[in-house]
């Protein structure tokens, strides 16, 4: 309890002024949430720019040691310091991520295949969600399979993890994932992104597409664009430009920045795009500039 000597009578209330309540919340979608999800997604979406850089490394859930990630000890340091938050997986975070990481951390939580089947679209809910608590995740990021065999166990996962997710407060990532055999198409985009919204998912993961502004208009909720395959630095910053312009609320990247061979500079000139407004061009000269720097 609070020392009593010297307590002064409260008496300054303002009352000519009228009580400021917190007024919308900046992200899409999510306005009537509750104050502990809005907390949460300010971690992943930068609020002066609305946005987010998250970085995904969860590509060993199921492909193993994928080239660039073979040691996440030596390669997350430096990459983690130019991005707002980590997309990987509870093994990872708990081995790997300085607890005293400061911003978003989001959990992959379903699983269930291994690049040994051809088909992955067969998972699981992994992770209890009071182990999602427990390491202070911000959002859990579920996989959907729109069209494909593990269609609705897929969407079963996400349907509970929804559940869970309100009931802890926690935000869902609604994942689309696509496949060999799965369209790639803007019909596609536009039916899998608006599943995930309507079933419940605070933040869409989705792909550029034809059309993009159409699906991100689609979707009440905020699209983050995934990476997809190695492209040159140049094209994958191309690509940032295209969906950051068409109304994407960031990119959700990850073989692109960490098959990079300048991941950190790389990761820098993605988050000029993402939070500063450069265009393409300006931010493929960042980058040049970066791992060129003039004598
Ligand atoms: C797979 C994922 C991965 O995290 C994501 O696709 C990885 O990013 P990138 O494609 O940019 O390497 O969610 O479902």
């Amino acid at each position: 309890m609070a020392d009593m000597s010297g307590f002064k009578v409260a008496k300054d209330f303002h009352v000519s002024e009228p009580v400021q309540t917190s007024g919308e919340f900046y992200v899409k979608g999510a306005n009537n949430l509750d104050w502990g999800m809005k907390r949460h997604l300010s971690h992943i979406f930068n609020p002066k720019s609305g946005h987010t850089e998250m970085f995904a490394f969860d590509h060993g859930y199921f492909m193993g040691p994928t080239s660039g990630l073979e040691r996440l000890d030596l390669i997350i340091p430096k990459i983690a310091p130019y991005v707002d938050s980590l997309m990987a997986t509870r093994g990872a975070f708990r081995s790997t991520i300085d607890p005293a990481y400061g911003k978003g951390l989001v959990l992959r939580a379903s699983a269930g295949s291994s690049m040994l089947q051809d088909d992955l679209s067969k998972e699981v809910l992994a992770v209890d969600i009071k182990d999602a608590v427990r390491l202070g995740a911000d959002a859990i990021a579920i996989q959907s399979f729109i069209g494909a065999d593990g269609q609705l166990q897929s969407i079963d996962n996400v349907s509970r993890g929804i559940n869970l997710g309100y009931e802890y407060g926690i935000p869902v990532v609604g994942v689309v994932a696509v496949g060999k055999k799965m369209e790639r198409t803007d019909r596609f985009f536009k039916l899998a992104t608006r599943i995930m919204a309507e079933l419940g998912a605070n933040i869409v993961k989705s792909y550029d597409c034809e059309n993009f502004d159409e699906v991100v208009a689609g979707c009440p909720v905020p699209i983050v664009v995934a990476g997809g395959k190695k492209l040159r630095e140049s094209e994958a910053l191309e690509l940032v430009d295209r969906v950051m312009s068409q109304g994407a609320a960031g990119v959700d990247m990850g073989r692109n920045i960490f098959q990079s061979l300048h991941p950190s500079e790389m990761a820098e000139a993605v988050g000029k795009i993402v939070h500063e407004g450069f265009s393409a061009k300006e931010a493929i000269e960042f980058y040049e500039d970066a791992i060129h720097p003039a004598k």
